[in-house]
């Protein structure tokens, strides 16, 4: 019988520039097991309007990774995907067929206008 591997995504937010608005940026889940070839999702809300949202990936080794900048509708990178909806305010990251290697921490930064 094959081992099932798992996938262990964490997700945290910062938040790179705001103004004098209050903002508010939630994402979820906060930690997330899943098993290897499974679909997920991770979501970004927030509360004020802006102009663009990144995600980003970091390693368990520490290293940072730009994965999307997005400020309109959906991009696509191999088994990654996002997704905006600037009316209902949330950005959603979609990982397809998880692999170990997927296993980090997401981050949300929101750029406010
Ligand atoms: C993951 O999503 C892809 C494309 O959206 C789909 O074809 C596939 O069946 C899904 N896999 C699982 C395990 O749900
Ligand atoms: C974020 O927004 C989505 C879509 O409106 C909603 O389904 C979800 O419950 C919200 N999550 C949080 C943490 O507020």
């Amino acid at each position: 019988m094959k081992t099932q591997r798992r996938v262990l995504l964490s997700l945290l937010w910062i938040q790179i520039c705001w103004l004098s608005v209050q903002m508010k940026v939630e994402q979820s889940p906060g930690v997330l097991t899943l098993q290897e070839g499974r679909n997920s999702s991770l979501i970004c809300n927030y509360s004020t309007s802006l102009r663009g949202v990144q995600w980003f990936q970091q390693n368990p080794d520490g290293r940072l990774i730009s994965l999307f900048y997005i400020a309109l509708g959906m991009q696509q990178k191999g088994r990654l995907k996002s997704t905006i909806n600037s009316k209902e305010r949330y950005s959603q990251l979609y990982i397809r067929d998880s692999q170990p290697g997927d296993s980090a921490t997401y981050f949300c930064a929101v750029e406010t206008q």
